[in-house]
């Protein structure tokens, strides 16, 4: 991620000057070894805690990362029993979420997920950097989701007009 020189945008270049200044001596997380990811995947996709286990701080609710895909990258359909937000640093991804249309999130763009909720991600031609908080469930890592009809068919869905609890946003309590 060091010499990745195509995270553009505008809006945030402060905060990602600052998590690729971190990324050096940060604990890069192995999100999904031991599943059938991947190699390819496990090479590129680029993900290290922030607030939690292995990271800076400590909160009792809340976790956060910075993740990080380089361009042309699939990141399969996943779902964890944590609530999660997606906040686009720099770059842009296409962000699917199953019971909703596909999005292209653009640096200051936010994807929410349900509890469970099935999503999945993939860059085109630029690279992505995120920073992405949980709450609530934050104990069970994610899982792929092996097939979507698997899953239980109406999977709620935080409206897109509804912004995350602020109070979820703090950390260190
Ligand atoms: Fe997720």
């Amino acid at each position: 991620m060091a010499a990745e020189t195509g995270l553009y945008d505008g809006c945030n270049d402060a905060l990602r000057d600052a998590f690729l200044a971190a990324g050096g001596q940060a604990l890069w997380h192995e999100t999904y070894k031991g599943t059938d990811i991947g190699q390819d995947f496990m090479d590129r996709f680029g993900c290290f805690c922030l607030i939690g286990e292995g990271g800076a701080f400590h909160s009792d609710r809340m976790r956060a990362w910075m993740v990080y895909m380089p361009p042309h990258l699939h990141y399969r359909w996943h779902h964890h029993p944590a609530e999660e937000m997606y906040l686009t640093v720099a770059g842009d991804a296409l962000f699917m979420r199953a019971g909703c249309e596909p999005e292209v999130l653009y640096a200051g763009d936010t994807s929410t997920h349900a509890s469970n909720q099935p999503h999945a991600m993939e860059t085109g031609a630029h690279p992505i950097m995120a920073y992405v908080i949980w709450r609530n469930g934050f104990d069970m890592p994610p899982k792929l989701t092996d097939s979507l009809s698997a899953l239980p068919e109406t999977v709620p869905v935080i409206p897109a007009e509804v912004s995350p609890d602020p109070s979820a946003l703090r950390g260190g309590q």
